[in-house]
């Protein structure tokens, strides 16, 4: 099987930790590739839910590698939050999980940044303030820190370096505080000795366990409509959570891939401001939140809910080309008269059926919604056959529609609520 890759198809919260922890049967090792503690990952075992911000969702498995690669920025402090709450829950975690030596490290400073300029923007992005953004302008501006620099002669100095220049940022703002440079140094040399089992070359570690016929999964965060190239920028996270991703943030070739899974939730939902072309401002919208429960795994927000776009499903098949679709939260659209799915968007010059580059265009556009017969529920079902004749035709209709098989489709949030399409 080789290297599989794991993509929320659209803005995040698909079900993507849930479908990790599935697949895990047939995996050896789960990677991380890309964004950091701004990820909420649920995973519900025997009744008991876990959430994971950081630490790949395979952790549950006791006989499971679990990397978190290069390409995510990690929070120590949320990293050993993490590492305590699993230890409570009986998990052992020793010799299998690894970081990147090269993933850069969220500062104090990358969190206030964040949360200062939301507050300065007039339209703010929604951000979850976890310092993602902030973190990954540092790697680009080659000012960061990354793991193995932690055990540098020189950490004090580089971490000097870029308080003054931090400070010298910060005293623009009212109820500016100077970052306690004595602190910062302190924590982050506590945090280095925390870290230091953890620290490895997960690249190398990647491409040998693949040498040696290893199954690998890279889990991904966020969603394609977060994506910094393809999503509704400036409305997006600050990495790449589509297919390309998943090679610079773990180090692998495209030669390697076998498989790429796309989560798709059977409707919508998006947390954070932003377009959002289906987005229900009504009681089916607020349906939706209650029955799919959906608020924010990380900062507890409502998320905002619509009904399954099509135009947008199809940009993201373009753009990383699943072999897969995983159908999640099927049982969220349980008794629900009529469901709709949006098959074109109407534009003052005509009827689109591409998902428009222009942000301006986007949020003109009037959905052009096909309708499709509820269901009573889909609670228990175990195959295809167990499903209610409409769900199925629902299902049909959308795999034909996106020209990729739906090969997963979850009805509910426990493992064995899962249905696998023989
Ligand atoms: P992720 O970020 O993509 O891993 O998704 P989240 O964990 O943020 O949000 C998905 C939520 O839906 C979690 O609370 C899951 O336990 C839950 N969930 C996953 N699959 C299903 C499903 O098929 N049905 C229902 N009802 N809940 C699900
Ligand atoms: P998972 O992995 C849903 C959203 C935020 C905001 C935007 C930018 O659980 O699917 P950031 O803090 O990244 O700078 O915020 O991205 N966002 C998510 N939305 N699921 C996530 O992760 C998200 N991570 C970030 O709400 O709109
Ligand atoms: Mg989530």
């Amino acid at each position: 099987m080789g290297l599989s890759i794991l993509i929320g198809a659209q803005w995040g919260d698909e079900g993507k930790a849930k479908i990790v922890d599935y697949l895990c049967r047939n995996i050896d090792i789960v990677v991380r590739y890309q964004g950091g503690a701004n990820a909420g990952h649920t995973v519900v075992l025997e009744g008991k839910k876990f959430v994971f911000h950081l630490i790949p969702s395979g952790i549950l498995h006791p006989d499971k590698q679990c990397y978190i690669g290069n390409g995510v920025v990690l929070d120590p402090e949320q990293f050993l939050k993490e590492i305590e709450m699993i230890e409570k829950s009986g998990i052992s975690y020793h010799n299998r999980l690894k970081i990147s030596a090269l993933a850069h490290v969220i500062m104090p400073y990358h969190k206030t940044l964040d949360a200062l300029r939301e507050t300065k923007r007039k339209n703010p992005i929604g951000t979850t303030g976890r310092g993602i953004g902030p973190c990954y302008a540092d790697k680009s501006s080659r000012n960061g820190l990354r793991l193995i620099d932690l055990y540098s002669d020189k950490l004090d100095e580089k971490i000097e370096a870029n308080i003054e220049y931090y400070n010298y940022l910060f005293q623009n703002y009212e109820n500016y505080q100077p970052l306690d440079k004595e602190k910062i140094i302190k924590d982050y040399q506590y945090y280095a000795e925390k870290l230091k089992p953890f620290v490895d070359d997960v690249a190398f570690l990647v491409n040998e366990n693949l040498d040696q016929g290893k199954n690998i999964l890279a889990e991904g965060a966020q969603g394609v409509g977060l994506d910094i190239d393809f999503g509704t920028y400036p409305f997006v996270t600050s990495s790449n959570p589509t297919a390309g991703g998943a090679m610079t943030g773990i180090g692998v070739s495209p030669l390697r891939v076998d498989k790429i899974y796309a989560i798709m939730k059977a409707y919508t939902t998006r947390v954070g401001e932003g377009p959002f072309p289906t987005e229900l401002l009504d009681e089916t919208g607020e349906y939706l939140r209650k029955k799919g429960h959906e608020f924010g795994s990380t900062t507890g927000r409502p998320r905002r809910c619509g009904w399954f776009d099509l135009v947008f499903a199809k940009y993201s098949v373009m753009l990383n080309r699943f072999t897969d679709i995983v159908l999640t939260k099927l049982d969220v659209l349980d008794g629900i008269d009529k469901i709709k799915v949006c098959v074109g968007y109407r534009t003052s010059k005509g009827e689109i059926s591409r998902f428009p580059v222009s942000l301006d265009e986007l949020y003109e556009i009037t959905p052009i919604y096909q309708e499709f017969d509820g269901w009573e529920s889909v609670e228990g079902a175990k195959t295809m056959a167990d499903l209610p004749e409409n769900a199925r035709k629902y299902i049909d209709f959308l795999e034909k529609s996106l020209n990729t098989s739906i090969s997963i489709i979850s009805v509910g949030p426990d493992r064995e609520e899962t249905i696998v399409r023989k």
